[in-house]
């Protein structure tokens, strides 16, 4: 069984239960991420997003001027949304939605893609899956093109132990609704990142209602 059965299943009952408008031409609320976006999408750029979501940041992409991209994501209701608000935006010509894991990125061509996006997916999977996510990107993506990365900040083990997230061995965690938790450290992040990438900065997000920073790295591939 997929390691990622209750992920997929937490998703699907997070995005059944959105059913939000999204304009993808207007700003989002949080500057950083915007401003992140800003450096990611080039003119006509080429695009992979992996853990995608229901795509948000992959039309705000295709809106700031990237030609096309390819979202993945375990959660059919994720891609489902997705698919909806591709069509209620009209760019579904240009956005490729991929319902699966990891091994759908083998299919894609080494250098295919111009820039890549990893928003709060590359902590929240098993370490030996993450180390392999960060590999394909760099397959996948050209040299020198770049990368959004976030990850959530580092937490305070106690604070894990209050939540009643379980440890599964070291760093890594399962919280109560069955995600997984790689509660990495600043040195830990540099190490995992240098054999493929070069960070070019590194931004503190706050989310001010859930009292949360996000780690954001800017990232050109090597
Ligand atoms: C925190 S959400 C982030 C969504 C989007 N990237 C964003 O930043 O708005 C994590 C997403 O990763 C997806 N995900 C989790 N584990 C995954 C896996 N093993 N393979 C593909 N997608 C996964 C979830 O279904 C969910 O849509």
């Amino acid at each position: 069984m997929s390691p990622y059965k209750r992920t997929a299943v937490f998703w699907d009952q997070v995005f059944q239960d959105i059913d939000t408008d999204f304009d993808h031409r207007e700003s989002l609320s949080i500057k950083e991420i915007e401003e992140g976006l800003d450096w990611l999408v080039d003119d006509g750029c080429s695009m992979i997003d992996y853990g995608c979501g229901d795509g948000k940041l992959l039309l705000r992409c295709i809106a700031k001027g990237s030609k096309v991209g390819v979202g993945i994501d375990i959660s059919p209701e994720g891609i489902k949304r997705a698919k909806e608000l591709a069509k209620t935006n009209d760019v579904k010509d240009q956005i490729d939605l991929i319902e699966g894991g990891l091994e759908t990125l083998s299919a894609f061509d080494e250098d295919e893609f111009d820039s890549g996006i990893l928003s709060n997916i590359v902590d929240n999977l098993l370490p030996q899956d993450s180390i392999a996510l960060l590999e394909e990107f760099n397959r996948v993506i050209k040299p020198g093109g770049k990368i959004f990365l976030k990850l959530n900040d580092h937490v305070d083990p106690s604070q894990l132990e209050e939540w009643e997230a379980k440890k599964v061995r070291d760093d890594l965690y399962k919280e109560e609704s069955g995600l997984f938790f790689w509660n990495l450290k600043d040195e830990k992040v540099l190490d995992l990142l240098e054999k493929h990438f070069k960070i070019e900065k590194r931004v503190d997000v706050e989310f001010k209602e859930e009292s949360q920073i996000n780690r954001l790295y800017y990232l050109r591939n090597r």
